[in-house]
């Protein structure tokens, strides 16, 4: 391919050179947004009368047929061109001959490729929210089925306290529902209009900058040319949001890994989505939760290198911001898979109810509702707080806990508090500690309808 900059220098670069500046490989995935921004581009330069309607529709006319061409495989993307804007335009003067020339009129490489990605990150973060709402529609049927799987909650990895496996799925989808609101937001900013902007500082031709930004549906344009083309905030910005999407299902992926060990035995996953060992028969590995898990470093490196490949930039355009698109790129696939992969897991797991109950069973995690019903009976808290900290002492000490709280004997507990009758074992039910447990945002299957309706309004 030439090299269409060819004029101040010889252009004769180096086979190193081409190689180490060409960006191609990467910046082909948005050869659709490129063409597409050129065909506005040449709409507004034939409405402000600064090439004729018939040149334009030429121009159109062949961007049109080297899209088709690209999808359709009949083009070959040629990956020794420089960049994807190179190597249509190229394509295109090659095929319509000398008109083809003009498309490149008041707009510059700095402002089309800052176009190009805005147009290639509003589809992602639509499509990203896209399958975060499928995840969280699965939260919901799952939680559904689960309003009354008691299990424990931990806190420290230590069993605390009784809740339901509704609930605690029901915390993933607030954080996922949070995640798509980040996302909506920053599509706010993501679109507003560049082109126009051109090298940096503008252009003389009589351009429309606004009616070239509503042919692509932008809702706005950038204010200031210089920041236009000089800025990547919004991919930062978006690395960022990828990276907590990437820790939310890291954090999942953590506890479907615990959970599904052969210790809790709380969730099992299909085979569709396990691994076995090559030499230990017996096994059967979450290696795409481990995976999960594992490739959240690479999405929070792409973020810190976006961050550290910006923060020294003089203004306007510099090089360096070709390297941005491999980086968000990457974290943009890595977390769609992720979020796929974990539908694909969810969906298919089985849940052991009976294994989540009795496993509550132990560890005493009724122990502040043992403190609660002596406060019932007028102790203060504090005080009732220490009575039942010494059953379970006792409990422990006396290598009863396989009694549990539930069937200690009243004589025992008696001699621990006088206010001690045998409602208290009703009281201390584990399906009785989450029914009470009413307060908003809490464990009842009350607020749990209510957390799903909350999740359901979108
Ligand atoms: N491939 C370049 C990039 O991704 C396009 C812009 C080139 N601009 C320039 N002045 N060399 O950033």
């Amino acid at each position: 391919m030439s090299k269409l900059w060819k004029g101040r220098t010889s252009a004769k670069t180096s086979a190193l050179a081409d190689e180490f500046n060409s960006s191609i490989k990467i910046d082909k995935r948005m050869y659709k947004e490129d063409i597409e921004g050129s065909m506005a581009h040449v709409a507004m330069l034939s409405h402000c009368n600064i090439i004729s309607s018939a040149d334009a529709k030429k121009i159109s006319d062949g961007l049109k047929k080297i899209l088709s061409d690209i999808d359709t495989g009949k083009l070959k993307i040629d990956d020794k061109a420089e960049d994807i804007h190179m190597f249509v335009e190229e394509v295109l003067t090659k095929r319509i001959g000398n008109v083809g020339k003009k498309l490149h009129t008041a707009r510059s490489r700095n402002d089309q490729v800052a176009l190009d990605i805005r147009l290639n990150l509003r589809k992602e973060i639509t499509l990203i929210n896209f399958s975060i709402d499928k995840l969280i529609a699965l939260i919901i049927d799952i939680a559904n089925e689960n309003k009354d799987t008691v299990m424990s909650g931990f806190t420290h990895l230590q069993k605390a306290q009784p809740i339901t496996f509704a609930h605690y799925i029901l915390a993933y989808g607030m954080m996922f529902k949070r995640d798509m609101e980040r996302l909506y937001d920053l599509y706010k900013r993501v679109n507003v209009s560049p082109i126009g902007a051109c090298a940096l500082a503008g252009t003389t031709y009589k351009t429309d900058r606004k009616y070239e930004a509503k042919l692509l549906n932008f809702d706005a344009i950038c204010e200031n040319s210089i920041d236009a083309v000089s800025d990547r905030d919004f991919i930062a910005e978006f690395a960022s949001d990828l990276s907590i999407i990437a820790m939310h299902l890291s954090r999942l992926a953590e506890e479907v890994v615990i959970f599904t060990s052969n210790e809790f035995g709380y969730i099992e996953l299909s085979d569709a989505v396990t691994t076995g060992s090559s030499i230990m028969p017996q096994k059967k590995n979450s290696d795409m939760a481990e995976l999960v898990r594992g490739k959240t470093g690479r999405v929070y490196g792409n973020l810190v290198n976006i961050l550290t490949l910006l923060k020294g930039l003089p203004l306007a355009y510099n090089k360096d911001m070709q390297e941005d698109k491999e980086l968000v790129f990457d974290s943009i696939d890595t977390v769609k898979m992720s979020i796929d992969i974990f539908i694909e897991m969810l969906s298919t797991m089985k849940i052991n109810k009976e294994r989540m109950r009795e496993d509550a069973a132990t560890g005493f995690i009724n122990a502040t509702d043992l403190a609660d019903y002596l406060v019932t009976k007028g102790m203060a808290f504090r005080d009732a707080y220490k009575i039942s900290g010494e059953i379970v002492h006792y409990c422990i000490s006396n290598k009863v806990d396989k009694f549990t709280l539930e069937t200690l004997p009243l004589t025992i507990y008696k001699k621990y508090s006088k206010l001690f009758d045998k409602d208290v074992y009703k009281y201390i039910n584990l399906e009785t500690c989450v029914s009470r447990r009413t307060s908003y945002g809490g464990t009842s299957s009350k607020n749990i309808e209510n957390q799903i309706k909350f999740l359901k309004l979108g």
